[in-house]
């Protein structure tokens, strides 16, 4: 009897501890950067709560590989490497505003859906906005890394559109990754480079865009670089709390669209950021 129980118990030793699921962390933090939130708020939590981790892991290592690609493809590149990443960052919310309007087309239209569609929509718009402030400053001369920007976009936003289709909550973690890359690189670059942009004028492409926005343009190259960096964070604030609720009220709504009146909007008029969208 001693040698079963001593055997049991041996056995029991061996076996993998119970995993013991955490609690959901918070929706992002507003004003914490992603680093931030990673440290300090998702510390003894679980992101995404409730999903299989493996595929979370998946999409990290999708994320580090593209990332190391481009690391050594660009090495030494700035502008081109910002070029690359606002070609690739509208791609997610278009691939989302595809899905939802081909649902649309099967009679999905309730009050979630069209509120999906225009802050997807508006944070696509505000992503070509950035893209277009990175070819003014050159990003796009190369053929090669044009080539080389088209085709992963290509290929991304079939990826984009099958997952979200399948598991949206996964989709938005891809490009939650994707919007916490985005603002430690410009930040990066702020720190690295502040001194000199601030001695150089923004393209008017993107002055234009923001005065538009809010009344407030960028006077510095510099301004607009941290305008475009502070989009990345709420577009990353978003999409932390769609991952971890799936709801758009689990985080901060960022880049909301305004509607014509106050009763369809989204947000406070002055907190827009697109011209408005009638429903
Ligand atoms: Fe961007
Ligand atoms: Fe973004």
């Amino acid at each position: 009897m001693r040698a079963v129980l001593v055997l049991i118990t041996s056995a029991r030793a061996f076996q993998r501890p119970h995993h013991v699921p955490k609690p959901a962390c918070p929706a992002a933090v507003p004003d914490a950067s992603p680093a931030e939130y990673e440290r300090v708020y998702a510390a003894d939590c679980e992101v995404g709560a409730g999903l299989d981790e493996r595929f979370y892991d998946f999409n990290r290592g999708l994320v580090a590989a593209v990332k190391g690609f481009l690391d050594v493809f660009l090495e030494g590149r700035d502008v081109p490497r910002f070029y690359v990443l606002e070609t690739l960052a509208r791609v997610p919310y278009f691939a989302y505003v595809s899905v939802l309007h081909l649902r649309e087309t099967f009679g999905h239209r309730d009050d979630d859906h069209v509120a999906r569609i225009r802050v997807h929509f508006a944070e696509a718009d505000n992503e070509l906005h950035h893209l277009l402030m990175m070819e003014a400053l050159g990003g796009n001369a190369s053929v090669v890394d044009r080539c080389l920007a088209q085709t992963l976009a290509v290929g991304y936003f079939g990826y984009c559109c099958a997952l979200y289709a399948t598991n949206r909550r996964l989709a938005y973690h891809l490009s939650e990754l994707i919007e916490a890359h985005a603002y430690e690189t410009y930040d990066d670059y702020l720190r690295r480079e502040g001194s000199a942009l601030k001695m150089q004028e923004p393209p008017p492409v993107i002055r234009e865009y923001y005065e538009s926005v809010d009344g407030d343009p960028p006077k510095t190259l510099y301004d607009a670089f941290v305008r475009v960096r502070d989009d990345e964070q709420s577009h990353w604030a978003s999409l932390a709390g769609l991952v971890q609720f799936d709801t758009l009220g689990g985080g901060s709504v960022a880049t909301p669209p305004c509607a014509a009146d106050d009763e369809a909007c989204l947000a406070a008029p002055d907190e827009c950021l697109v011209p408005a969208v009638s429903r």
